[in-house]
């Protein structure tokens, strides 16, 4: 569980990166910040394609960026959006979390309140490595 600090210094993170957030189809700016256990924070952007499906979250693009820098495991996420309300992972950022951190908070704030949930509470009974068994 995340201290109120830390929580601060996450969405702090996730409302700087937003303003850098490629967005210009949508005009949806999205910033995410991901600490890793040894307290270094990811942060990420959604970053837009003109071939709409090819858009990547601002969570996965934070993911991505801690993964390849060789961190492996995460504590929490933050995520902000551009309105007052909250802004939960889609469910493919959902997925991939889930694969990587599966006991990952998910910090998110409508402006006033701030809510923090475990990622196994927005994905229950999820598809995981150990169901790729094949006969
Ligand atoms: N988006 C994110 O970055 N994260 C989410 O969890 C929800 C959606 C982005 C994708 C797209 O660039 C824009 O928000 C509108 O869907």
């Amino acid at each position: 569980m995340a201290s109120k600090k830390q929580i601060q210094v996450l969405l702090q993170r996730a409302y700087d990166v937003q303003k850098i957030a490629h967005a210009k189809y949508s005009g949806f700016k999205v910033g995410a910040a991901l600490e890793a256990d040894d307290g270094e924070i990811y942060s990420g952007c959604n970053v837009e394609s003109s071939s709409l499906g090819l858009t990547i979250c601002a969570e996965r693009v934070a993911l991505t960026k801690a993964l390849s820098e060789g961190k492996t495991k995460f504590t929490a996420i933050s995520i902000v959006g551009p309105v007052d309300d909250y802004c939960p992972p889609c469910g493919a950022c959902r997925q991939l979390l889930y694969d990587y951190a599966p006991d990952i908070d998910i910090i998110m704030t409508d402006g006033k309140k701030i809510k923090s949930v475990p990622l196994s509470e927005l994905l229950p009974f999820a598809f995981e490595e150990t169901k790729l068994r094949i006969k």
